[in-house]
């Protein structure tokens, strides 16, 4: 986290500790508003449409939660969707009969938009769901396409953006997609424990609420009656780590102030220079798929063991982690490996740092 995220954590932390949690909510509710208004200016939305919460997941959770699947349904994805939403979706198919339908890749990876349009026209899908980047590669799959197709067929559409904030340009409206699931601690540089849901105004709406609408997200009117809130505050919980609120709001600054485009740039370019230097190492594969792979390099090392080399590395005082099998069990079935290392530079590394992690890793595996 940048020094300004911390600050504003901290600073709110002790405001709770002198006045009381909810003195200090009220006394910084300009500040929290802004928060809002910080991160629908990162991904083109207002304010209204943005909903905080937990962490990515639970943004896709209470998203998959507004559609009421009944037997038969079919949630169409792809076959790099991140791990907990294939398990989100094995849950339903188990619990409610929901049929999962996995489009094709590309014959250089990621989701085949127009194998996305046949499937749809065919099965008429109640959902399509697609994670942009996938946690356990670079991949960086064709999520535009694929908004166009569910925005031509008037498909409700879900994407996870959890690692492309802060790495990638986001505009919602050309995503054309219903709900963005996004987290603030990878490549935004936000805090741990915090996410954010942009909830379209079409889903508004629609009327759509998640199953577990709580006394945030709706008003007790009478004994059977609930009235939703008017935004997308109603996919929120009552409860909120405001000093984490303000940490998401400064980071979504703090991206602003940089520049989404050039730290994408910049991140883009230095991943190319990971994988040039893991490549003139024999015995290194490199495992990115995709046309063009984004700062996430993933990397069978001479077939060691990708959790034993990040705390090898971590000895080192270099960062880095590992991706497991399970984490993307097909394509990393496909791959043929059990775990691939994962690193990760962001736009503040430097060249010297990037010879020096990938020194280290040829070193420990050489041995
Ligand atoms: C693609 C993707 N989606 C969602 C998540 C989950 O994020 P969170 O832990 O904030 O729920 C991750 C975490 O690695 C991820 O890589």
């Amino acid at each position: 986290m940048p020094a300004p995220v911390i600050t504003a954590i901290e600073e709110h932390v002790a405001l709770e500790s002198r006045m009381g949690g909810y003195e200090a909510e009220d006394e910084r509710a300009a500040a929290i508003a802004q928060s809002y208004a910080s991160i629908g200016t990162l991904i083109n939305a207002a304010a209204h449409n943005i909903a905080v919460t937990s962490s990515a997941t639970m943004s896709f959770i209470q998203a998959l939660s507004a559609f009421d699947f009944a037997a038969g349904d079919v949630i169409l994805t792809s076959r790099c969707d991140y791990t907990s939403n294939q398990l989100h979706y094995l849950s339903l198919a188990k619990r409610r009969g929901v049929r999962i339908v996995r489009a094709e890749d590309l014959s250089e990876g990621g989701v085949d938009p127009e194998s996305v349009r046949r499937l749809a026209q065919r099965d008429r899908p109640r959902l399509v769901a697609m994670t942009w980047v996938p946690t356990n590669s670079g991949l960086v799959q064709d999520v535009g396409g694929v908004g166009m197709i569910c925005a031509d067929l008037d498909i409700p559409y879900v994407i996870d953006g959890c690692q492309a904030v802060g790495q990638l340009p986001v505009d919602v409206a050309q995503l054309h997609c219903d709900y963005f699931a996004a987290t603030a601690r990878k490549f935004l540089r936000g805090p741990r424990g915090i996410g954010f849901l942009y909830v379209s105004d079409r889903a508004i709406r629609r009327g759509d609420y998640p199953l577990y609408v709580d006394m945030r997200g709706a008003t007790w009117t009478a004994p059977d009656e609930f009235v939703l809130a008017p935004d997308a505050r109603r996919f929120e919980d009552w409860e909120f780590p405001y000093a984490l609120v303000l940490g998401l709001g400064a980071a979504a600054r703090y991206a602003l102030t940089v520049g989404v485009d050039q730290a994408a740039a910049r991140a883009r370019a230095l991943a190319r220079r990971v994988r040039e230097l893991l490549a003139q190492h024999e015995g290194m594969r490199l495992l990115d798929r995709g046309t063009d792979p984004c700062a996430i390099v993933t990397v069978d090392a001479r077939g060691h063991d990708a959790s034993a080399l990040v705390s090898a590395l971590r000895r080192r005082r270099i960062n880095a982690s590992a991706s497991l099998r399970w984490y993307g069990m097909i394509d990393m079935t496909e791959k043929g490996v059990e775990s691939a290392l994962r690193l990760s530079p962001h736009y503040y590394n430097t060249l010297g740092e990037l010879d020096v992690a990938v020194s280290a890793i040829d070193e420990i595996t050489a041995r």
